[in-house]
């Protein structure tokens, strides 16, 4: 057991800001009973087989700031797919995901670990998956990205919680700053740059000053990173609980204009995205690609669409962007709500909200809002079944005259089920004149 207030440092730097709290109160208070156990036992294995076990990245940073941990996150000196492996059968787990890298997935009933094998790695060119090989934990700590998520807690039995911060880590959570371990990281890796960003906005940190001044030197270093890898990084970005801020920081330290050029993140968008959140507005993660595409030419789109790779969905979310875009920039008086749903039923929600969001003219954004809280919804009160009893023919008239109904219910033209059939009926006798 530690002491309060002490906790062993082994043989790295001191920190800045004060002895850390004890590791294993912050293991304690953070993780739930039954997990501790599991990964007590998962140590005392590992300590059987001559190998160290740490918790180390997020799960260490989240649980100094008491942050919920999301992921458990080992690393062990020597080979951890043969550890997992060995855990697994110990306990009753399963192993997947075993990877090149020495890394393996064991689900149990409750929980599911990562265990990789400590490793150093070097990048052989800018931008390049690095070269990896078995390493010691420092060599673990010193490969990864940030001081904060540059911290190993023991999990060995006799050295339960003791702290391995060899970068002052626990300095930069106490200080709230994100601070890169060395000046070259964001040129062996940009994607590091848009991680910056999100943490500092998740976490309400700070850049350190040289992390900031060599993530604006280095921010042209994100062309050498690969469409499949920076789009999963952007990804990231739109998932977090709020984007908004980081693609804010990323616009003002120039980080999305050299992501794609074009791409803008102004006080204009943020103004307008408090306001869609103030309304209660639901905020999906490809709404944000949709307002990063909105201002796009065609062909930058389209560009942007090649330099990310973007998957059918995503590509699909920007095109009708624009093409919503289009159809609002036609409406010179105010459209009727059937040719609203006509022009835009076809088109990604988001593509719809995007324009709703960052339209100029206040009578669109209206138009449109009414078009997402109401009109899409709107259907005739008739179904299909009640068509073919009205002796409409089986096949493609059906669809047609609910069409006709729903686009005459939403101009309110067609005000009770009975008027429906009336239409209904009235269209039976001159169907047979239409092709
Ligand atoms: N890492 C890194 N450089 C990268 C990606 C990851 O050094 N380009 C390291 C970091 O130490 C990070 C760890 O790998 O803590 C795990 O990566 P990831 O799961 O992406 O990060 P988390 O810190 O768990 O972040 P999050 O809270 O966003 O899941």
């Amino acid at each position: 057991m530690l002491g309060t207030g002490t906790i062993p440092l082994i043989g790295y730097q001191e920190v800045a800001f004060g002895v850390p709290p004890s590791a294993e109160t912050a293991l304690a208070d953070g993780l739930p009973p039954a997990l501790l156990d599991l990964l007590a036992c998962i140590g005392q294995v590992a300590l059987q087989r001559g190998q160290p076990l740490y918790l180390v990245g997020g799960p260490v940073r989240d649980l100094l700031l008491r942050r919920p941990v999301m992921d458990i996150d080992l690393v062990t000196e020597g080979d951890a797919v043969d550890l997992a492996r060995a855990v697994a059968q110990r306990f009753g787990g399963q192993v997947s995901a075993v990877s090149q890298f020495l890394t393996a997935k064991v689900r149990f009933p409750l929980w599911t670990v990562d265990l990789a094998t400590a490793r150093r790695e070097i990048y052989p060119s800018p931008g390049a998956l690095p070269v990896v090989q078995p390493g010691s934990i420092h060599d673990d700590l010193a490969r990864r990205d940030f001081t904060i998520n540059a911290i190993a807690i023991d999990l060995t039995p006799a050295r339960w919680g003791h702290l391995l911060d060899p970068f002052g880590g626990y300095g930069d959570v106490q200080g709230r700053l994100v601070r890169i371990l060395h000046d070259r990281s964001f040129q062996d890796d940009a994607t590091r740059i848009l991680r910056a960003l999100r943490y500092e906005q998740r976490l309400g940190f700070a850049l350190e000053a040289h992390t900031c001044y060599a993530l604006k030197r280095d921010r042209g270093f994100l062309d050498t990173i690969s469409g499949d890898r920076l789009r999963r990084e952007v990804e990231r970005v739109f998932q977090e609980p709020m984007p908004e801020r980081v693609l804010g920081r990323a616009h003002d330290l120039g980080v999305l204009g050299s992501l794609f050029p074009g791409l803008q993140w102004g006080e204009e968008h943020r103004q307008a995205l408090i306001r869609w959140r103030e309304e209660g507005r639901e905020v999906s993660p490809l709404l944000f690609l949709a307002l990063l595409a909105y201002p796009l030419s065609l062909e930058r789109a389209e560009a942007l669409v090649r330099r990310l790779r973007l998957p059918r969905r995503w590509a699909e979310v920007v095109r009708h962007t624009l093409q919503a875009r289009e159809i609002v920039a036609r409406w010179a008086s105010p459209p009727r709500p059937s040719q609203v749903i006509e022009s835009l039923a076809p088109l990604r929600p988001e593509a719809v909200e995007a324009c709703a969001i960052l339209s100029t003219e206040q009578a669109h954004r209206q138009t449109l809002r009414a078009y997402l809280d109401t009109w899409r919804s709107l259907r005739p009160r008739l179904s299909a079944m009640d068509l073919l009893a009205l002796g409409v023919p089986q096949g493609p008239w059906v669809g047609r005259l609910l069409a006709e109904l729903r686009a005459r219910v939403a101009d309110g033209l067609l005000a009770t089920e009975e008027e429906e059939r009336a239409y209904v009926r009235r269209r039976l006798h001159t169907l047979k004149e239409e092709p």
